[in-house]
């Protein structure tokens, strides 16, 4: 007997076409084409590109035609912002009334939004009109409250300047929202380049703009493809790239802004795990997966992709989605009655299509409903595959399209492990009826956001964005607002002392001092050993101490089994440290990795080992403070300053760590989200050259107070002071792993760091030239990385030394959303 639920087989639909007749005439209106929107004008382009025809993709219908932009267009555009931006960045209450007004503007032609986003993007007219138009709207009037607000609750913080954004062809409108809206109210000029195959939506915007008294130049579209978006990564009027779209294009976009100084942030793809216990609302959850993979043809960067099922109630749940799939109806994207539309255009249907039958061959079974398809169009039907391996090509690679990937579980730890398994970390669903375990999962699943019990849920006031190769930032909320911002005055005029300043040959100093210990080697022994200039250990009397790295809670011997000499201010021998290399990084990462038990740690813990770590470091500080005047040949109280400084330093990150702890966010649907500040996993330090005992303390203890395990190379020129506090850490109750020391050559050192992909973030504080290598190093995994370009900042500042800014950069917020019912 058929579970059709009776109301299936007695309803059925005819036609219920939404009116395009407004929609139709703006688009005749505009029948030769769109110009560009530059300080506040329509602009024909100084160049001669081809256009760009708009296409409906449900009947291939030519809608109108886009200008492809040129580098001039978009000089005009930064120009016009640039000169916008003074007084734009100057009245937050200005700034709101105008946001606040889009918001209503969007809402008075909500109806007009809705048939033209349908129109344009193939999805269904009645998604644009509950979801796209109405959560567009809403980020507007919700950032309105943030141009009031920010100029007080930010007050460290100043806008940007003029901010490139570029969006894609999924969430025209939704994206274009989620940029422009936080971007003005911060105070910042946008440039914004809508994808070619969907901009529309954001012409109408901007032809809106001026009836919200958006200043001439505060708001630029530039259409075209994807040339255009490189020339706008590429300009150097530009001090921020905002971008959503494929990892591909984010990893291009992460090489060549790297030492740029711009700010960025990468929304980039997904694999997201959809994850059903045994207990579970099985129909509830069947709902779910319907958003999670159907909603926009399944065209969504957090689409719920890969089921991960509880084994004992697999074949239940697979009938369901099957009985459910049978009753979808695929078609007109203007008929209010259809759930699923086109997809984008035809190529990417072949796309899908082709994933398809990789997956069938990879030895996944395939089902699709037999429901009707329009014989036009680039439609494509709901898909369920079963059997998927994880070596499946459809279980790793995201396909972007209404195709469901199915493996089941038999523990939760498997389940995890499954969920876990991608190189991605953008979102998670998880149903349950058990709180306890909907807890746990939430934790331990590596994503920017969960869902319990529901799925696809965004809102303005609460942060969206992923971790791993999803990308870094977030969008909505405070975390948001940060992102189009910047601290005030957090970084010193003055450059950042060189490793190599005190080699007039200009080579990297540990490598000059490497071939120097050869020179002193050579003297002090006999004989020089046969193969090499230099040996494993010193030779006795030469020196007065030789440190090894410091790795899982040990002394290390260097892999390379060099040492190099360390010089006082006075050019004395002062010790030898050990000259570190890739295997010896690729040890301490390990070490790092095998710690992972105080990412879990109760921050109470936590925060306690940093009160002992300063106690104990206090009982040493005369003789670090006399160690560090005899290295940099500084004043004593100066000295001593410093090393009381880092001994406060540990005491307020002690402090820190059970105190910075996320926010509850009332989105208005009945929900809350969770805002937890979660570690990042392994991070990399790489410290500067100055203040050798409060810039290492400074930049170490945020990392482990947010629980992070750490990789951190010390200052190249002075590390001895860094060596000695291992002994700290030793009797500091700090676990075996969580801090591991590595000294040596600093760019050979990050290079490996900033490449291994098992460090989650590299903190780098040394040259212009080394930040812009870390920034290029990492753009092939998406590594999140913080970088000083050159500058210094002042570490003996509780201001600038420590703070909010440090445990941020030690954080990834994950938002975890919680639905709660209805006793009415
Ligand atoms: P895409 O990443 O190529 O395009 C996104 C935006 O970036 C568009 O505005 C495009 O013109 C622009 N762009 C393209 N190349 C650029 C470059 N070199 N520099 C700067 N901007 C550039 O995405 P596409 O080709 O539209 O879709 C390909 C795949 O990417 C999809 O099948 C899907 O898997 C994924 N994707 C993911 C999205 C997400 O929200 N995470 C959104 C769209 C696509």
């Amino acid at each position: 007997m058929s579970s059709v639920p009776e109301v299936f087989d007695t309803l059925s639909y005819g036609p219920a076409p939404e009116d395009t007749s407004a929609v139709r005439e703006w688009l005749a209106a505009h029948a030769a084409g769109f110009r560009l929107f530059i300080g506040g004008q329509w602009k024909p382009s100084h160049g001669d590109e081809p256009r760009i025809a708009c296409l409906n993709p449900a009947n291939g219908e030519v809608l109108s035609s886009l200008t492809q932009s040129c580098a001039q267009d978009l000089d005009d555009a930064v120009a016009g912002a640039q000169a916008a931006f003074p007084s734009w960045s100057k009245s937050g209450y200005e700034r709101a009334r105008v946001l606040y007004a889009l918001g209503r503007l969007i809402q008075k032609h909500s109806r007009f939004f809705a048939v033209l986003e349908s129109l344009d993007n193939g999805k269904p007219i009645r998604e644009t009109r509950d979801l796209d138009v109405p959560l567009a709207a809403r980020h507007f009037t919700y950032h309105a409250g943030w141009a009031q607000l920010v100029g007080r609750e930010l007050a460290d913080h100043e806008p940007l300047g003029v901010v490139g954004q570029i969006i894609p062809w999924n969430f025209p409108l939704l994206m274009l929202a989620w940029k422009i809206a936080p971007a003005l109210a911060a105070g910042n000029c946008v440039i914004l380049k809508p994808a070619e195959d969907t901009s529309l939506t954001a012409l109408f915007f901007a032809s809106l703009c001026a009836d919200a008294a958006v200043p001439p130049g505060v708001v630029n579209i530039l259409t075209g493809d994807g040339r255009v978006g490189e020339l706008i990564v590429q300009h150097p009027g530009i001090a921020k790239i905002a971008f959503t779209g494929s990892t591909e294009v984010g990893r291009l976009i992460r090489r060549s802004t790297a030492g740029t100084g711009k700010s960025l942030t990468l929304e980039l793809g997904g694999k997201s795990p959809f994850v059903v216990l045994e207990d579970a609302d099985l129909d509830a959850a069947v709902e779910g997966l319907i958003d999670a993979i159907w909603f926009n043809q399944g065209q969504v960067c957090c689409a719920g992709s890969r089921l991960i099922v509880e084994e004992s109630v697999l074949a239940a749940l697979v009938s369901k989605i099957k009985t459910r799939l049978t009753h979808m109806r695929i078609g007109d994207p203007l008929d209010k009655a259809i759930d699923m539309g086109a997809l984008i255009t035809p190529a990417h249907r072949q796309r899908v299509q082709g994933l398809v039958e990789q997956a069938q061959a990879q030895g996944a079974s395939v089902w699709q409903p037999e429901i009707p398809l329009p014989r036009q169009g680039a439609f494509y039907p709901p898909t369920l595959l079963t059997d998927v391996s994880p070596a499946n090509i459809v279980w790793r690679e995201e396909v972007f399209g209404p195709v469901l990937a199915t493996t089941s579980f038999r523990t939760l730890q498997e389940a995890v492990e499954l969920a876990n398994n991608t190189r991605y970390g953008l979102a998670a669903t998880l149903y349950t009826e058990n709180i306890n375990r909907a807890l746990e999962l939430a934790v331990k699943l590596k994503a920017g956001v969960v869902w319990i019990n529901t799925t696809n849920q965004l809102d303005a006031a609460c942060g969206f964005g992923g971790i791993r190769e999803s990308g870094f930032g977030r969008e909505g909320g405070l975390e948001g607002m940060l992102d189009y911002l910047r601290e005030r005055d957090a970084w010193l005029a003055t450059p950042a002392a060189s490793a190599t300043d005190d080699e007039p040959s200009g080579r990297p100093a540990a490598r000059a001092r490497l071939a120097r210990a050869g020179r002193m080697l050579a003297e002090a022994l006999p004989v020089e050993p046969a193969g090499g200039p230099t040996t494993a250990a010193p030779p006795r009397g030469v020196i007065d101490r030789t440190f090894k790295n410091f790795i899982g809670g040990k002394q290390a011997r260097p892999d390379g089994g060099l040492s190099l000499p360390i010089n006082d201010a006075r050019g004395n021998l002062a010790g030898w440290v050990a000259c570190g290399n890739r295997k010896d990084i690729r040890d301490a990462v390990e070490a790092a990795w095998r710690a992972e038990r105080w990412s879990e740690a109760s921050t109470h813990l936590r925060s306690q080992i940093l009160f002992y770590f300063g106690e104990n470091l206090a009982l040493r500080r005369n003789e670090l403070a006399d160690r560090l005047r005899r290295l940099t040949g500084r004043r004593a109280a100066e000295c001593r300053a410093e090393v009381n400084a880092a001994i406060a330093r540990l005491f307020a990150y002690g402090g820190w760590a059970d105190k910075y702890d996320g926010l509850i966010h009332t989105p208005p649907v009945r929900s809350i989200s969770l805002a937890v500040p979660e570690p990042i996993g392994v991070v990399g330090v790489v410290c500067p050259d100055e203040a050798p005992v409060l810039a290492f303390i400074s930049l170490l203890a945020p990392v482990i107070a947010m629980g992070n395990r750490c990789v951190i190379v010390p200052s190249e020129r002075m590390p001895l002071p860094a060596m000695d506090l291992c002994q700290v850490i030793e009797t500091s109750d700090v676990p075996a792993g969580v801090v591991n020391i590595v000294t040596g050559d600093r760019d050979e050192l990050t290079e490996t760091l900033a490449q291994h992909d098992q460090v989650d973030c590299l903190w780098y504080f040394g040259t212009a030239e080394g930040s812009a290598q870390v920034e290029a190093w990492a753009a092939p995994t998406v590594k999140r990385s913080w970088v000083n370009h050159g500058r210094r900042r002042d570490w003996m500042s509780e201001r600038h030394g420590e703070g909010r800014t440090f445990l941020r950069q030690a954080t990834q917020v994950k938002n975890i959303w919680l639905p709660y019912g209805d006793f009415a």
